[in-house]
């Protein structure tokens, strides 16, 4: 059988950051799934939960894990603690994949999750050549999954109003019923640092006569996007 595995070759720390590898995730995985699944401090910002019932994290395993293109389990020792994606997109939008992450909360704050998203994020740029950018939307109150993907080397890139229904209602039936999310998303995004050819942004933008733009060292361009007076919302 294929191994499809990732293990860290971290040297940072000891214990759990070390012993941390992505691997697919399947019906085995349920019970550990449950865990973070069943938490609402984790699930507050997912776009699942909380599940009460083991058969709804069977049935999310069947409908959305296994099918989906590239979904791993983060490990430790083979034993999965959290869980990290990449949704593709076809045609003119296959350039771009967006990265999803979770762990449970007794693992929280050790650096495993930037670990994992280092790890994916080599790894999908290795395995979808196609793939120009990740990119990751992140609730403004979310703020340690915005510190995680500054970490991996991720850089915000502006702020996205009204974007998308919160919870997926097939799966989970929140009391008031889907809803917008009712806060911004911040978009962050890394580029495919494996393609050789990198485009010039100055010559396209002045040949187009547009004002050129910097965006040096990976600098946050939010500043440039919304005032200091402007609403979030
Ligand atoms: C967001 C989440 C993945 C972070 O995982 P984690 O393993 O604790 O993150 P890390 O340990 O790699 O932390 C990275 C940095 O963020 C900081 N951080 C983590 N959680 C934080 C929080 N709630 N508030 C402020 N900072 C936080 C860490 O201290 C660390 O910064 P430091 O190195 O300067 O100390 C985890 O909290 C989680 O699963 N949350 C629920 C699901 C979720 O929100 N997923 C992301 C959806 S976009």
């Amino acid at each position: 059988m294929e191994d499809n595995s990732l293990a860290s070759t971290t040297k940072e720390g000891d214990g759990e950051l070390s012993n941390i590898s992505l691997r697919p995730m399947d019906l085995s995985d349920v019970d550990d799934f449950m865990v973070w699944a069943s938490d609402d401090k984790v699930t507050h910002f997912c776009s699942y939960g909380p599940y009460t019932s083991r058969e709804q994290g069977i049935k999310h395993i069947e409908n959305k894990v296994i099918p989906h293109p590239w979904f791993m389990a983060i490990c430790v020792n083979n034993r999965a603690i959290g869980a990290i994606s990449v949704s593709a997109n076809q045609g003119n939008d296959k350039c771009r994949g967006e990265i999803g992450y979770v762990l449970g909360s007794k693992y929280w704050g050790k650096g495993i999750a930037t670990r994992a998203v280092k790890m994916a994020s080599d790894a999908i740029f290795a395995e979808w050549p196609h793939l120009e950018r990740l990119e990751a939307l992140v609730d403004v109150e979310n703020v340690g999954s915005q510190k995680v993907l500054l970490k991996a080397g991720f850089m915000q890139e502006g702020v996205l109003r009204k974007y998308f229904i919160h919870k997926d209602p097939a799966l989970w039936k929140p009391h008031s019923g889907p809803s917008i999310s009712p806060n911004p998303n911040l978009i962050y995004s890394i580029r495919n640092h494996n393609l050789k050819h990198t485009i010039d942004y100055r010559q396209s933008s002045r040949s187009h006569g547009i004002p050129f733009v910097t965006f040096p060292d990976r600098k946050p361009v939010f500043d440039y996007l919304i005032g200091k007076n402007d609403s979030y919302n």
